[in-house]
Formats: structure tokens, sequence, C-alpha cells
């Protein structure tokens, strides 16, 4: 079978290779992969950032959607045919998690190998039923960018008609956006780029704002009437933190998913006090999480934003996509 693999961190590394299909275990299901979706983490996990000590050959990329096409004598809740999506934190089910839980080196392609592969071998109790109104394509961009808009929004715990600001209208940027708006709140987005921030006003968002403009954050604070927005949610991270800070209400809350901007910054701790701000770290969701989300899903006949679909084949060329930034939503590759 084929596999996209790193062989050097790079994204001129990554090359097309043929490898022996996967043998599943008693507790296993095989998955004909049909679709697979990038994230930001992806880049990172190519480029050497994230872990720069992963053993090369590595096959990158932890979201995607496909198809049943064996299963293990002990499995109990999946059969062949049956259209799924892996989980991307295996071991956390439901509720809070340990540390344990939440480790890194136990999820698909941070540690062991990921899922750009026309076949893979899937736990069965890390697996959830694609929701039958999406596509494989669409399905493949639930688990870590929709789960972490998800989260990273209800933990803004809002009401209707209250004012949320996004950032960017990447991956999470436009699902934030469509759950946001499906609860009722006026959303507020600030970006980098007009075209796109044009494209994030046709699926939902109330009013934009480019940070090229050096009026940009009085702009927004103008629009709340020198109020400040009721919630945040920042996947840019790192600096940007302090912008967030200077938007937000008195007693808001902030959630942030990002590391664009940096790992590690100096927070103005000053206006953090005087703001009275709830700062909540969010990373992505639980099994559990993700149910919930595909449910608001299919109620709300939400619709994921796909910016590109590249062929598998053209996979090095779906990564500079994301790289070089401009898209609207989701980068997928399809098999
Ligand atoms: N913790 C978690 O569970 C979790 C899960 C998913 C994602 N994340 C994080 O969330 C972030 C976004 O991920 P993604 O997959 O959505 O990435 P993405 O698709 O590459 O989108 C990033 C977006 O941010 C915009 N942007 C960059 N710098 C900006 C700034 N200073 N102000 C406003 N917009 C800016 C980009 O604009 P241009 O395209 O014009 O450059 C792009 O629209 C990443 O840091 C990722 O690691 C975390």
């Amino acid at each position: 079978m084929k596999v996209a693999q790193i062989t050097e961190f790079s994204i001129d590394g990554i090359t097309i290779n043929e490898i022996e299909k996967p043998k599943i275990k008693d507790n296993q299901v095989l998955i004909r992969v049909k679709s697979a979706s990038l994230n930001y983490l992806d880049l990172l996990v190519v480029k050497g950032i994230f872990n720069d000590q992963l053993r090369l050959p590595h096959i990158p990329v932890t979201d995607v959607s496909g198809i049943i096409t064996e299963v293990g004598k002990d499995v109990k809740h999946f059969k062949i045919d049956d259209h799924v999506i892996p989980t991307f934190i295996p071991l956390w089910k439901k509720g809070i998690p340990t540390l344990q839980q939440l480790s890194w080196e136990l999820r698909p392609s941070l540690g062991p190998q990921g899922f750009l592969a026309e076949y893979i071998a899937v736990d069965e109790t890390d697996l959830v039923l694609k929701p039958e109104k999406l596509s494989f394509a669409e399905a493949s961009t639930l688990p870590i960018a929709a789960l972490s808009a998800w989260n990273g929004i209800k933990f803004l715990n809002l009401f209707a008609g209250n004012t949320v600001l996004i950032y960017g209208s990447g991956g999470v940027a436009t699902f934030a956006t469509l759950f946001a708006k499906a609860n009722g709140y006026k959303v507020y987005v600030a970006g980098k780029n007009d075209t796109t921030l044009e494209k994030m006003l046709t699926i939902g968002a109330d009013q934009v704002f480019n940070i090229s403009n050096t009026n940009w954050k009085k702009d927004i604070l103008d629009a709340t009437q020198g109020k400040g927005v009721d919630g945040i949610y920042d996947s840019i991270g790192g600096e940007n933190l302090n912008n967030s800070l200077d938007l937000i209400a008195v007693r808001g809350k902030i959630t942030t998913v990002g590391l664009i901007n940096g790992f590690s910054i100096p927070l103005n701790t000053g206006t953090f006090l005087l703001k009275q701000a709830h700062l909540i770290g969010v990373e992505c969701g639980s099994e559990e999480d993700m149910k919930e989300m595909i449910q608001a899903i299919t109620i709300n006949a939400i619709q994921p934003v796909i910016s590109a679909v590249f062929p598998f084949s053209e996979t090095k060329r779906a990564f500079e996509h994301l790289d070089n930034g401009g898209h609207f939503g989701k980068v997928v590759i399809e098999f």
C-alpha cells in the first residue's frame, strides 16, 4: 500500500512510498482511508518543530475518515463497511482527563505512526461513526480542528446575543464561526487577509477587522461601545494573548488553543487583573465531546468549510498550500 512519509524534516522531505499493509490485532479494525485533512500541528510535525527526535521515516497526519474493510475477532461495536473517523486523543474518553490520558507520545502521528496511508489499523475503542450527511472529505476535518473549536466556543459559556471574537480564517476559525453562529452569538473576526475575511462574512461573521489596519483594536472596542467583547476564541496564542486581554470585556472569558505567535510570552498581568479576565486553555476534546459535537453538526446542518482538495499523489502541494497561508477553511487530501 502507499503511504506518505517524512524522510527528512521539511515539506520537501515528504515522499510517497510503498510499504506492507498493516495486520490488525484482535481488537482492531482495518480502515481503507478515503480522506485526510491537514492541521497546523501537522506542519509542526513535518518540519521537526513539534518533536525533532521522531524516528524517520515517519507517517504524519492524524485526521482521516474511511471505510472498515476488516475486523479483528474481538471487535464488538463496528463491522465491515462502516464509515468511521479515528479520534485524536485515544485515551481520553470522557470527563476531565488525567495527564497520562493526554500524553502526546500516545497520539497518532505525534509519537506512533500517523494515518496518511491507504490503510490503517485502529483499535475499535478509538473510533466514532462518520456523520451520515457529511462527505468523507468533510468528516476528515472533525477530530482536531472542529473539536478544538467546539470546546473553545463551549467553554466561553456565552448567551445568545453576546459578542465573540475569533481570529483568522483557517480550519479552527471557520468551525468556531459556524458553532458561534449556531449559538446565536454576534461574531467579530480579526484577520490578516481581506479576501479570506470577506469569505468569513459568507459563513455568518457579523463584522471583520484587518489587523494590518493600525486602528483594528480601537475599531473592535468601538463596535462594542467600548465595553470589549464578551468572549474571545484565541487560536493565535503567544503574543496575541495580550491583544485579546486588551479586547476582552471585564470578567470576559478567553479560550486559547493557539501557538502561532509563540510558545512562551510575557503576559500583561496588569490588564489581566484589571479586566478580571478568565483565561482557559483548550486541548481538543474527548470522545464524548466529539460525539456531542457530531450531534450538534447534524442537528444544525453545519457544513465544514474546505479550502482545497488535493489528490494523495500531491500531498506535498497540500502541505505547501497550508504553509503558504491565505486559505479559507480546511485543506483536504483524497485517496
Ligand atoms: N490545542 C488544540 O486543541 C488545537 C487544535 C487545533 C488547532 N490548534 C492551534 O490553533 C491554531 C490554528 O490552527 P488551524 O489549523 O486553524 O491553522 P490554519 O488553518 O493555518 O489557520 C491559521 C489562521 O490564522 C491566521 N493568522 C495567523 N496569524 C494571525 C494573527 N496574528 N492574527 C489573526 N489571524 C492570524 C491565518 O491567516 P493567513 O492564512 O492569512 O496567514 C489563518 O487564517 C494553531 O496554532 C494550532 O496549533 C490547537
